[in-house]
């Protein structure tokens, strides 16, 4: 019996869905966001599942974008370009493995041939779904996705994006040498589609919506709707100004030639001067694969010059794509992989006041606990009392919390001012004492901070400890924050240097140590006791003395009586050292508590300062490329080269001394080779850089 309740839940968000779908697909101005969008989606599409009875073919579930725009023309496709299904967490990924397998099993194909033909992953770039075709190696099309059937016709504005290549160069003619390394087509194909996203890079969007700020126009929501916007314009000059990038992955409608698989598609789009994104694909043996390679895209996302949101796992083998086939509208052998989203919904439940190492106060919300980017947030930061004010944020609203890159997380604004709420908690207003030594808080002049003024507050204490044994500091492992806290409250710590005069009997003593962990500390601290000047330098928390300025500074003056002694002209002199730094540097040393926390630290913890070793390793002034698959993962190999004083390179050029190759490496040998470059292989790498292998 059909549920009246269920039928108002589906209308309304097959209406939403539309509705957002129009915004997104044909305005190019999303008013949602890709995460809610999808929760919405696979809302309906897990009711329409489990009641077939709701089914309906006009449903958005059934249907790729939305409707072309007339005005462009349409061009109606016989293969249509389908949509993807995505996954949402590691967990999905592995059911699509286990689906594919099973789906493989049923039609009596050999798991060994799933095994040999592997996946490929690649980045899913965030951008404008399109396609290209070439006759006769010439370009005479090219489309949007539309609704994957119909497509609007786009030609001339793809004619203007420089990626876009107008001809697929022959083997042997002026174009083939520089363009393409692989395999240069002998004859160009009587008919190849390309399918691709157009994307626009984070620093062009970024120059691009400052243009517009100043012309007083409305900025584009992201780079993929700027995107977008571009591309879908009528006059295609508009398009011209604006700089559009390519990216393929896959081919429609071919004649003239076939793939057995999707990697051989991709290294001869490579080969017709297509752009590839060689860096962001992989062949991938095992789910297990896919993962780490999805891991590794996640954390290096913020790093890219291009927004991704997600990896797309494709089944390598052509024939096995056949075998698994398509459902309504998208393949049963490929899969979205989404990144869990950087922002998210949540309540604050609290606003506490934490106090840093140099007594600044920031208030933080406390949270109902929310997953973003894959890990639960409850804290986020609220920076200081005018972020507050600026977005009114209170107890008990309704925020929405951000983690970019592995900055900490933070709340970005408050839906519930937003929404106008009459009844709400309280503004916030900062603390006038102190909340851990009740000293009066001031706020400094010319900041936003509010700062404790106590000499000897426990919580600055704390903090500052925690900073002076921290990893890039004095790394003291198993040093804990709640370790320092324990040691300050029982009074055995209260500056650095009280640190090295602990002894494995009395931390054993202390609540939650046991004895295993109290020699460990006690051999942590000991090993501690001869850190290089930057180090050293970084732990004693000099404000604006970061890690990279604690190494300039060490490495100019050499030694630490040299810099205690130095003068705010000298210290001024120095590259990158400004004068706020070096005021503050020179305050620090001429502070009586300043001098007094090195002098016990030398004196009482009997602290040896190591020379700060010298920039010169085995690799001083080489620069590396990797590519292909290493066994070690890449991040280390190229963490070795700069630690060896080397610097690693983005992409092929004279600059580069060697280019270390791995399994599947891709054009840049090619291109390494014809450019001179030596290559190295993985082994012959690891023993330059006097390691034995993985
Ligand atoms: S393959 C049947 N590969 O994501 C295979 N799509 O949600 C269809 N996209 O429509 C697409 N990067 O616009 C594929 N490396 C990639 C992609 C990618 C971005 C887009 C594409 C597609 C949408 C699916």
């Amino acid at each position: 019996m059909p549920n009246p309740s269920l039928r108002t839940r589906i209308e309304e968000l097959r209406r939403l869905l539309r509705y957002h779908n129009d915004r997104y697909y044909r305005d190019d101005a999303p008013e949602i966001s890709d995460a809610e969008y999808d929760a919405m989606f696979r809302e309906l599409r897990e009711i329409e599942e489990a009641h077939p009875e709701f089914f309906d073919s006009d449903s958005p579930t059934q249907r790729v974008g939305a409707e072309p725009v007339e005005a462009f023309g349409t061009v109606l496709r016989t293969l249509p370009m389908l949509s993807l299904q995505n996954a949402f967490s590691e967990d999905e990924l592995r059911e699509f493995d286990a689906r594919v397998r099973r789906l493989l099993k049923g039609r009596g194909v050999p798991e060994s041939d799933l095994d040999r033909s592997g996946y490929v992953a690649e980045v899913k770039i965030d951008g404008l779904a399109v396609e290209l075709t070439y006759e006769n190696g010439i370009y005479t099309r090219g489309t949007t996705r539309g609704d994957g059937i119909r497509g609007e016709d786009i030609t001339p504005n793809l004619r203007t994006i420089p990626d876009v290549p107008l001809a697929i160069p022959r083997k042997g003619s002026a174009g083939a040498a520089t363009t393409s390394p692989g395999a240069v087509p002998a004859v160009p194909p009587r008919l190849l589609d390309v399918r691709g996203e157009i994307y626009m890079e984070k620093e062009e969007f970024r120059a691009m919506n400052r243009g517009r700020e100043r012309l007083g126009e409305p900025p584009f929501a992201n780079p993929r709707n700027a995107a977008a916007g571009s591309v879908r314009q009528l006059d295609p000059r508009v398009t011209a100004s604006r700089r559009l990038r390519l990216w393929v992955y896959g081919t429609g409608r071919t004649e003239g030639i076939s793939f057995s698989s999707h990697w051989e598609e991709l290294e001869y789009l490579a080969g017709c001067g297509l752009p590839v994104n060689r860096e962001g694909s992989r062949i991938c043996r095992t789910i297990d694969e896919v993962l780490e390679f999805y891991r590794r895209m996640e954390a290096e996302k913020e790093r890219l010059p291009f927004e991704i949101d997600g990896v797309v796992v494709k089944v390598n083998e052509r024939a096995l794509q056949g075998e698994l086939g398509e459902v309504s509208r998208s393949p049963r052998w490929a899969i979205a992989a989404k990144f869990s989203p950087d922002r998210a919904e949540t309540t604050v439940e609290e606003i506490a006041v934490s106090v840093g190492r140099t007594g600044t106060l920031t208030p933080v919300a406390i949270l109902a606990p929310v997953v973003v980017r894959g890990v639960t947030v409850r804290r986020a930061t609220l920076h200081n009392q005018d972020f507050i004010d600026d977005r009114d944020i209170r107890v008990g609203d309704r925020v929405v919390v951000q983690r970019a890159g592995d900055v900490i997380p933070e709340v970005v604004e408050s839906m519930t001012a937003r929404g106008k709420e009459p009844v709400r908690g309280e503004p916030f207003r900062m603390p006038d004492r102190c909340p851990i030594c009740s000293s009066p808080v001031e706020r400094v002049p010319g900041e936003a901070a509010h700062r404790c003024t106590g000499k000897g507050c426990v919580g600055k204490r704390k903090e500052a400890l925690r900073h002076f044994v921290s990893k890039n500091a004095m790394d003291i492992e198993g040093m804990g924050g709640k370790i320092i806290s324990l040691l300050v409250d029982e009074g055995l710590v209260s500056e650095p240097a009280d640190l090295y005069a602990l002894d494995a009997r009395t931390l054993a003593g202390m609540e939650r140590l046991g004895e295993k962990s109290a020699d460990n500390l006690v051999r942590a601290v000991e090993k501690s006791r001869t850190p290089t000047l930057s180090r050293f330098l970084f732990g004693l928390g000099i404000p604006h003395v970061g890690e990279h300025l604690s190494t300039v500074l060490a490495r100019r003056f050499g030694s630490l009586d040299a810099l205690r002694n130095a003068t705010v002209e000298e210290l001024s002199e120095v590259h990158e050292i400004g004068p706020e730094v070096a005021q503050s540097v020179f305050d620090f040393f001429s502070s009586a508590e300043g001098a007094r926390t090195v002098d016990r630290l030398l004196e009482r913890g009997g602290i040896e300062i190591r020379p700060e070793p010298p920039r010169e390793g085995k690799m001083a002034g080489k620069t590396f490329l990797f590519t292909g698959t290493l066994d070690i993962p890449r991040a280390k190999a190229q963490e070795m080269v700069r630690k060896a004083g080397g610097n690693v390179a983005a992409s092929v050029s004279r600059k580069v001394d060697f280019l270390v190759a791995g399994a599947d490496p891709g054009s840049k040998v090619s291109k390494a080779k014809e450019m001179g470059v030596r290559i190295l292989s993985e082994q012959e790498f690891l023993e330059m850089a006097g390691t034995e292998g993985p």
